[in-house]
């Protein structure tokens, strides 16, 4: 029998911004591993690939040597029931996140009633981030360091080029 407890951090990571590496944080002093999990949201169309968006969480994770990265296509519940995660993570920003997060979590609930969504809220001055408005920002060449890892920034600035 396994008492580790694990939770699956999900998202689309287009691109990993510091306010998800602040849930993260939190949520590293909470369980003994967390599976940041990146997963299919259909009305999303990725400005980064898997691999890339891979690649930036892998180097943003370093510091931790409980969170691992993994892509998953399919139910998320599938996923947690799969690896063994009791809790499925996810930031509560702003009242506006609120209506999209519980009918998650409730559809959720009802698929697998074992697996407890939990809402951490980030530090207030991620409250307004979101990677939208990172990538509009680098985009037109506005500076994003404050709210992205030094490769992401310099992986926006070549996706950015080349376009
Ligand atoms: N700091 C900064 N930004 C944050 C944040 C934080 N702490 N937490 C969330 N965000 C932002 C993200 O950057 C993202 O911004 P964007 O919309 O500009 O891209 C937005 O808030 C929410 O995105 P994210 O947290 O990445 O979640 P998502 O809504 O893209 O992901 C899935 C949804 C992938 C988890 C969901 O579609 C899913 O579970 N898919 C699998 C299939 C499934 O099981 N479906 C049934 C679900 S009920």
């Amino acid at each position: 029998m396994n008492n580790k407890k694990i939770a699956i951090y999900p998202g689309t990571f287009d691109p990993i911004t510091l306010g998800h590496l602040d849930i993260l944080e939190r949520g590293s002093k909470l369980f003994d591993k967390i599976i940041v999990t990146i997963a299919v949201n259909q009305s999303k169309v990725p400005l980064f690939s898997i691999e890339e968006r891979i690649e930036m969480i892998h180097d943003a994770i370093t510091p931790y040597n409980n969170v691992t990265v993994e892509k998953f296509e399919g139910l998320l519940v599938d996923f947690a029931t799969q690896q063994n995660a009791c809790v499925i993570l996810r930031g509560l920003r702003a009242i506006s996140d609120f209506e999209y997060e519980s009918q998650m979590a409730l559809m959720n609930q009802h698929l697998a009633d074992d697996v407890t969504t939990l809402f951490l809220m980030p530090n207030e001055k991620y409250t307004y981030l979101n990677s939208t408005i990172v990538k509009d920002v680098a985009k037109f060449g506005g500076n994003v360091e404050k709210f992205v890892t030094k490769l992401v920034v310099k992986k926006l600035i070549s996706k950015f080029k080349g376009m």
